[in-house]
């Protein structure tokens, strides 16, 4: 990957784009930028009116829009907005929409694994089932408050699942379906939640994944804790392994069809309190275990819908296609809750972007006419890599648009997505934002400004990014930092589901007064924003996120490991790859076999997307006198950047740098 120029080229919108769109020129979004920050009361009722959004009881409009503190010192962290409001998100997603007259639009087109499987579910259709699940988990037990976690690949019931479970306010927790047994059980383990939802098995591409294995592995795991999942809801997805083919524990798993299918399609809503928690996701910090991300309900609603509406220029007829899956925060915001509140149809995709060939995107594009396609810089990498033809046979004259998220778009990536992909044709919106923040932050809003190459530009209504120093102390004009946010947006997370304590200081201990992102940011003389990338110890492979410290504790785990310590380096199609050095017990033979069981055993514990690409046998790491490990120095030896391991004279044995070097693979 290239690195960011200093000031980027311009690339201007497409002409005739703006004049379209919600918002047409940069002076038009200042304006209600600034109003977002100086009345965000008057801003957001606004937005809720024009949307028609629906709130059962309006929020009390005496009070501030929002409260919060962000002071550690000033007791606890506390963030709330739309106070005394009551609403629900399943219902603003579906009832609102039939009844505004949108029940036979189409709601969701899936598209299968195979380029013949494809099926549609209109609004009122999809209402209908969400009710057949919600009724379901309540007769499972489930009510308000409860947890209630999936585990489902890309079929429309894992977004219909969600929708049912905050139509009864039961909090869910998507786990990705490529996540490990073991990965699945801590998430378990950690919201205690006793219903799953999942899936007999799904094909991707050629490579089948029994699900259900590995949930009964899984709940096996759960068990040996002491915790016993009561209710395992599994869909049976026929084309990938029939039931025949899937165990079936008795009194505790249920089959969909029999369980769901059979009931009601009606399901009184549960009005939510604003602040009542909507669903938690784990996400990867530095340190220690995946963290439950909390959202609550009013404020992150209201995020997804006002950012559909003016990032995507989203309109009711558009055919809109977000490549992530569910199982990430992308598919929660822009796949599920975003697009349905606007009325459009979402595309859920089933199979991966290369099968049956490398042409497979933009034959969907042109099967289904899609309008907005959105996805990561990684799949816009490895597609480019296949050549220009697999996309110019293909029509494409519907895109409008074009989205990237999950990591920073190198300007070559984007120039290809913008002039291969879109014919010149559509703005690109490079999206900055993260699980934590339930919505996009820092972008482009499509035709109102030009773009440049790399940069997601300018922050969103009511966010208000700084770029701090090391001591942090808010920079002026253009400058390099770090990125931290001054005061609360509507759809910030509000904890870390059971440990208020480390929200706290994972997000507020580090710069008094701001929610620090973990991300470097330079703000260029024009005023455009350039995220370079995280500054902890969170590396972002293909737009996933990855712990250092989750993937060195799985490689602890082999008897032939001493310690690990594992950092990212620059990695031509993901972005970014794992790098993990390794000191070996004595005797352990540093050989092949030993690296494949080392990798072997991260897609054990973590899943194959968390698989170490290098794997190097050290001779030692580079500590300091103190014991702790100098990663600077292990990035730098990943990097080859030998010339740049500046000052190494705080290590305990500075000679290990050149041992470190004279070991590696070459
Ligand atoms: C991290 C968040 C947000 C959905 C997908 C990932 C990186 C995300 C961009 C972008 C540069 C980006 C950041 C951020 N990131 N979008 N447009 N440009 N970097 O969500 O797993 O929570 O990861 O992804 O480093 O902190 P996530």
């Amino acid at each position: 990957m290239s690195k960011q120029a200093t000031g980027g080229e311009v690339v201007a919108p497409p002409e005739g784009f703006a004049p379209n769109s919600g918002v047409d020129s940069y002076d038009k979004y200042k304006v209600m930028y600034d109003r977002s920050l100086a009345d965000p009361k008057g801003f957001w009722s606004d937005v809720i009116k024009e949307g028609g959004l629906h709130f059962e009881e309006d929020f009390d409009q005496s009070k501030d829009v929002f409260s919060y503190n962000y002071h550690h010192t000033k007791g606890a962290i506390d963030i709330s907005w739309f106070p005394g409001g009551k609403t629900n998100l399943s219902y603003n997603a579906l009832d609102r929409n039939i009844e505004q007259g949108r029940g036979d639009q189409t709601a969701i087109i899936w598209e299968g694994n195979e380029p013949t499987d494809s099926a549609t579910l209109t609004y009122q259709e999809l209402k209908d089932l969400v009710c057949q699940i919600a009724n379901y988990l309540k007769s499972a037990g489930v009510k308000r408050g409860d947890r209630v976690n999936i585990y489902m690949p890309m079929l429309p019931e894992l977004p219909a699942t969600m929708l049912a479970c905050t139509r009864i306010g039961a909090i869910h927790s998507v786990v990705f379906a490529g996540f490990s047994a073991n990965s699945l059980s801590d998430r378990i383990l950690d919201n205690k939640s006793t219903v799953l939802v999942t899936t007999s098995g799904v094909l991707r591409g050629k490579k089948l994944i029994p699900l259900k294995n590995i949930v009964d592995d899984a709940l096996g795991l759960c068990e040996g804790q002491g915790h016993s999942v009561e209710t395992c809801v599994v869909l049976e997805n026929k084309h990938a392994l029939t039931r025949d083919n899937c165990t079936f524990k008795e009194g505790r798993d249920v089959w969909w069809e029999d369980a769901v299918l059979s009931q009601p399609k009606e399901c009184a809503v549960e009005w939510m309190n604003s602040e009542d928690p909507l669903f938690m996701l784990y996400t990867s910090g530095s340190t220690g275990k995946p963290k439950g991300v909390l959202h609550t309900t009013a404020g992150y609603m209201i995020g997804a819908y006002t950012t559909v509406k003016y990032i995507f220029d989203a309109k009711p007829g558009d055919i809109y296609w977000c490549t992530a899956d569910c199982g990430w925060v992308t598919g929660h915001t822009y796949l599920t809750y975003g697009p349905l509140l606007n009325g459009v149809t979402t595309l859920v995709f089933e199979g991966v972007p290369t099968y049956p060939n490398a042409g497979r995107c933009w034959s969907i594009v042109d099967k289904h006419k899609v309008t907005q396609f959105y996805t990561a810089p990684t799949a816009i990498r490895s597609l480019m890599g296949f050549g220009n033809d697999w996309v110019t046979k293909h029509q494409r004259t519907s895109l409008r648009l074009l989205g990237s998220v999950g990591e920073p778009i190198n300007p070559e990536a984007w120039k290809w997505y913008h002039e291969v992909v879109g014919n010149k044709n559509c703005p690109i919106v490079d999206t900055w934002w993260q699980t934590e923040t339930g919505g996009i932050m820092i972008t482009p809003l499509p035709g109102a400004w030009g773009m440049k190459p790399g940069s997601a530009t300018f922050p969103f209504f009511g966010v208000k990014p700084v770029v701090l120093d090391e001591k942090g102390q808010e920079q002026e004009g253009a400058c390099e930092g770090y990125l931290a946010i001054k005061q609360p947006w509507p759809s910030q997370m509000r904890s870390i589901y059971g440990d208020h304590a480390r929200f706290e200081t994972t997000y507020f201990k580090h710069y008094d007064g701001y929610y620090f992102t973990g991300d470097g940011c330079r703000r260029d003389a024009d005023g455009y924003y350039w995220i370079t990338g995280r500054v902890d110890d969170v590396i972002n492979v293909s737009g996933h996120r990855i712990g250092t410290a989750e993937v060195e504790s799985a490689l602890d785990m082999h008897d032939s490991c001493c310690e690990a310590a594992v950092v990212g380096y620059e990695h031509p199609v993901k972005g970014q790859g794992i790098y993990a050095f390794v000191t070996l017990m004595a005797g352990a033979e540093p050989n092949d076999t030993l690296r494949k069981e080392l990798v072997m055993l991260v897609r054990r514990e973590i899943g194959a997307f968390a698989a170490p690409d290098a794997i190097h046998f050290a001779p030692g790491l580079p500590k300091t006198r103190s014991g702790k490990i100098m990663r600077r120095i292990l990035r730098k030896i990943a990097s080859n950047e030998y010339d740049q391991l500046s000052d190494t004279s705080t290590l305990a044995d500075p000679s290990i740098v050149q041992k470190l070097i004279d070991s590696k693979d070459k």
